[in-house]
């Protein structure tokens, strides 16, 4: 099996030297072995580590027929937040036509609720869910996270109210728990088809589960080819080798911000791979970030953001290092083309196809960016596929386990996302939380 995902470190060279690079990869391999023989913090939270091998011909079939059920409707709504959200989200986006919902194709039109409590974004998303057939997919492994559970409230309403109850039960798939959990009891309750987020799987490393199989089967995207990229990518990250890519990328990401690169921009050049950034954003930003360390991770697509960020980048504080999602080769063809009176001057492209141009950006960008000293990794996948997305989810998440344990820290928990929610409930005025709201009474 050949690795898909090829890592070029030559554009690091400067800033860690060969011998440095070489000790970091000996504590990626350390990290590795933690991470393998589960004896690290968090290690009850493994079952991604496993999961594309073993992912079941039942599960993937019960996914295919949510979509089978649902071929007539229209519009789907996907309700969830963080990794309950940006794992389906950044698939979705990554795989589809970029003009897919004005060209009016046949698969259900997705879209997103419960990643914000924007009243306009749900009144405005209602207006559209009104003339249109409409099916859900809920997803919240507690089933208590607010986002997702008022949007839910509002979008179960208004589909009983527009089918009836018996008949809004068909078209709400709901994702949670597998025992626990306030969505377990209500989709039991309402005989809801229900698929399971394993217990030992975290939210951020669920892209490979239901979360993120369902609603890419109902959108028509083929869920055994991702699985079979993660697989690939399992087989490979599974090897004790200073060759692993992912023992590599853990590896060099903390050389890097030991040596005062703090910041870490996920680049890319494709704008439907911006969610798959998002994506990335969360995974290594809630696993590393926490005790006072981890690389903050940022993320920029150009060339659109030469453009605003550009100037900061080349010129700004030397504390960021580029990680490149590069891909090789362009799913469509398309030729710049000649023009006689060549006002901006650009003939000089003509009869080239935009992605050499868009290839020669990148590399200009990466020469530049280095030269002004920030370090580049460069990740290359083939072409945007499911294979390739699944081999790239797979390949950040151990690389991500990796990583975390080098740092010392606990890759699966998210402590410190608690601290908002407790004031906001406070502050709503939720029964049991009056001290903490008068506290914060008066406060800014
Ligand atoms: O990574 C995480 O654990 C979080 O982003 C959660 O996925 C997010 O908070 C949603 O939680 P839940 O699925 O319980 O609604």
């Amino acid at each position: 099996m050949e690795n898909n995902i090829k890592i070029d470190l030559k554009a690091t060279e400067k800033f860690v030297s060969e011998q440095e690079f070489s000790n970091y990869i000996n504590s990626a391999l350390k990290a590795f072995d933690t991470l393998e023989g589960r004896k690290g913090k968090g290690s009850e939270y493994l079952g991604w580590m496993n999961l594309p091998s073993k992912t079941s011909e039942e599960l993937i079939s019960d996914c295919e027929k949510v979509a089978k059920r649902w071929a007539g409707v229209e519009l789907v709504v996907v309700i969830g937040i963080g990794g309950s959200y940006l794992g389906a989200k950044s698939a979705l986006d990554a795989l589809s036509h970029s003009f897919q919902t004005h060209l009016g194709r046949k698969t259900p039109q997705i879209v997103f609720a419960g990643q914000n409590v924007s009243e306009e974004y749900l009144a405005e998303l209602i207006d559209l869910m009104s003339v249109k057939s409409v099916a859900c997919i809920v997803i919240s492994k507690s089933g208590t996270t607010t986002e997702p559970a008022v949007a839910f409230r509002i979008i179960k309403n208004f589909l009983e109210e527009k089918y009836g109850r018996r008949d809004a039960a068909i078209r709400i798939v709901a994702i949670t728990d597998a025992s626990k959990g306030a969505l377990k009891v209500l989709a039991d309750n309402e005989g809801y088809t229900t698929f399971v987020i394993p217990d030992d799987i975290g939210g951020r490393f669920s892209v490979l589960t239901p979360v993120g199989l369902v609603p890419l089967a109902v959108a028509g995207f083929d869920i055994r080819y991702l699985l079979k990229g993660a697989a690939d990518m399992e087989n490979i990250c599974s090897e004790r080798s200073p060759d692993n890519p992912a023992v590599i990328y853990a590896a060099i990401r903390n050389a890097l911000y030991n040596n005062g690169k703090k910041v870490e921009l996920l680049v890319t050049y494709n704008p439907k791979l911006q969610y798959v950034a998002e994506w990335w954003k969360q995974l290594f930003g809630e696993s590393e970030g926490k005790e006072g360390k981890g690389i903050f991770p940022a993320s920029v697509n150009f060339t659109s953001d030469l453009h605003s960020m550009g100037q900061y980048i080349q010129q700004g504080e030397r504390i960021i290092f580029e990680t490149v999602i590069s891909v090789k080769k362009s799913n469509r063809s398309l030729l710049s083309n000649s023009d006689s009176q060549n006002l901006d001057g650009l003939n000089f492209i003509s009869d080239k196809h935009l992605d050499v141009c868009n290839k020669m950006a990148e590399l200009g960008t990466k020469i530049a960016h280095y030269d002004g000293g920030v370090p580049n990794i460069k990740i290359e996948i083939p072409s945007i596929n499911e294979y390739n997305l699944g081999s790239l989810y797979y390949f950040f998440e151990k690389a991500c386990g990796i990583s975390a344990y080098m740092l010392g820290v606990n890759p699966f928990d998210q402590p410190g996302v608690e601290d908002y929610k407790i004031n906001m409930f406070a502050l709503l005025g939720k029964p049991g939380y009056e001290k903490r709201e008068q506290e914060l009474k008066g406060r800014f």
